[in-house]
């Protein structure tokens, strides 16, 4: 599994990125966070536009405002022309709005879209989150253990739930820094595709471990579990909500869990179902919750990404 070793001109999923790039983008979100008046004029004269297929409140307003505390300017489109390709054909869509924007954000349904965008835009394009990939959570997540770990190699890091987008990115980039992870998902609720088998590959490239089990029991000392809801948006199927309880239950993330495990931190990428992947004593809990840093962390991570890929 080979990483790229050029510019990074898009931001479209984790894999896309390599060790040293994803920690300069670490490395420069906390730079930023510590001192945004430096890069208040990042951005100035730019602007950006930002499509939404779905609904958002943290990625809309993170990037709304960290936009503007960079110095530029961002352009909501919400869903009033309707799905990306439909109205008018994703090529046609992407060259239009290279002709005013600096750079494209996205949130899709399908990942397709969002590769088709960043094939016919000449600016960069930012995946906003796909059904394949959430990589701007995935970057603010890994800035959250970097501040609450000194050495973020040494965490053991474990997803537990939904095998969905945001485990996707989560697990790669675990992989590609070298972060130990694991996967717990219901039989049959397991990363989709190859996603594994790339995970692997990296994890063998930086050392790293990279379980993957449907055993619950199996899930062994952690540092650090995280959790996402057990239904992404676009699956809902109300059909379906009972036997999907049933069959999660047991993997749901609560005080006794964390116990089990030895784990001292719970992150969770938020909106929450509270009382299905996560208990609300948990979530509310001021010691082990970290889910609102991680949702601040947002912003400061997307900042990164966008001085990267956009200051001069
Ligand atoms: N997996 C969730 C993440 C929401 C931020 C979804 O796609 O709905």
């Amino acid at each position: 599994m080979s990483l790229p070793t050029s510019k990074l001109e898009n931001f479209l999923a984790d894999d896309q990125l390599n060790k040293s790039q994803i920690l300069d983008l670490i490395a420069l979100a906390k730079k930023i966070k510590a001192n945004p008046a430096e890069y208040n004029q990042a951005l100035a004269g730019k602007s950006v536009a930002m499509i939404f297929e779905k609904p958002s409140l943290r990625t809309h307003v993170s990037f709304d405002m960290g936009i503007s505390k960079l110095g530029g300017h961002a352009l909501y489109l919400g869903q009033q022309n309707g799905k990306l390709g439909e109205r008018e054909r994703i090529s046609d869509y992407a060259h239009n709005l290279s002709c005013y924007a600096d750079a494209i954000v996205a949130r899709v349904f399908e990942n397709q879209a969002i590769e088709g965008l960043a094939k016919h835009a000449s600016v960069p394009v930012i995946n906003a989150l796909c059904d394949l990939y959430h990589p701007c959570q995935a970057l603010a997540d890994f800035v959250t253990l970097s501040e609450l770990f000194d050495d973020i190699s040494s965490v053991k890091f474990a997803y537990v739930g939904d095998g969905n987008n945001v485990s996707n990115s989560l697990m790669l980039m675990a992989a590609i820094v070298g972060v130990d992870f694991t996967l717990v998902c219901p039989e049959g609720c397991g990363p989709e595709g190859d996603m594994l088998a790339k995970a692997q590959a990296f994890a063998k490239q930086s050392g790293s471990k990279m379980d993957f089990t449907t055993d619950i029991d199996a899930l062994g000392e952690q540092d650090v579990i995280y959790t996402d809801t057990w239904v992404s948006m676009g699956d809902e199927d109300p059909s379906k909500k009972a036997a999907i309880l049933e069959k999660f239950a047991p993997y749901q993330v609560n005080h006794d869990l964390m116990a089990k495990a030895g784990a001292t931190k719970v992150m969770h990428c938020q909106p929450a179902h509270l009382g299905e992947e996560i208990t609300t004593e948990l979530f509310d809990d001021k010691d082990m919750s970290v889910v609102f840093q991680e949702a601040e962390n947002r912003m400061w991570a997307q900042n990164a990404v966008l001085v990267t890929l956009l200051a001069e």
